[in-house]
């Protein structure tokens, strides 16, 4: 059997990063490695969806039902040792990680977040705010940024980044949607297949 790495994708929302790296999986482009568990923090999230027609194992994990942080952070870390996993992916995940679980998983949890790291990022860049606060500030260019995670919020090393050009008469939205298309679905993809060769390439 091919040593594939294991990789745990954690949602929040629409799942349209979640959505491009199952292309990409369907296509062959993160040859070793295989998305076997999709956790996500909220109920009805399309994520959810998207993870279920592609047949991958899925679960809905809130901070409600496991009675706060710790519990949630504990099933989380449950469900992922059970699963032999790897590499974890923050994709559009909303939920901040304690220090302890992002330690315990050191170098293993990577995160995409829609600006050009260190521009528009940290505590309180979440989702649309990072688009908001670029045309705000009237930067021409801005992006997305992969990153590991670490205890810092957007402060681990940076993995990989693509610029992406800010249009006359760009909303947030519109400015969002580009970032998503020009950057962040494609830079996510190719990042998690580098680091999946590079799992198995080191315990061969
Ligand atoms: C995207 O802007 C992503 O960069 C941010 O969350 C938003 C939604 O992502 N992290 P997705 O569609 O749920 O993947």
């Amino acid at each position: 059997m091919e040593d594939k790495a294991r990789v745990a994708v954690m949602v929040s929302g629409g799942g349209t990063n979640l959505q491009a790296l199952i292309d990409a999986q369907r296509a062959g482009l993160i040859e070793k490695g295989e998305i076997v568990l999709v956790i996500s923090n909220r109920e009805g999230a399309y994520a959810v969806e998207r993870a279920e027609k592609a047949g991958i194992e899925t679960h809905v994990v809130t901070r409600k039902a496991c009675g706060g942080q710790e519990g949630f952070e504990a099933k989380c870390k449950e469900l992922i040792d059970a699963h032999n996993i790897d590499l974890i992916v923050l994709a559009g995940f909303m939920v901040i990680l304690s220090k302890d679980f992002v330690s315990y998983y050191d170098h293993k949890i990577i995160n995409i977040h829609p600006s050009l790291i260190p521009a528009f990022c940290g505590d309180g860049f979440y989702g649309i705010i990072p688009h908001q606060e670029a045309l705000k500030r009237g930067v021409k260019v801005t992006g997305a940024s992969v990153h590991y995670v670490n205890e810092i919020a957007d402060g681990g090393e940076i993995i990989a980044q693509k610029a992406v050009n800010v249009e006359e008469g760009d909303t947030p939205e519109i400015l969002q949607r580009r970032v998503m298309e020009q950057a962040e679905w494609l830079i996510l993809p190719v990042a998690v297949a580098k680091i999946c060769r590079k799992i198995v390439k080191e315990r061969s």
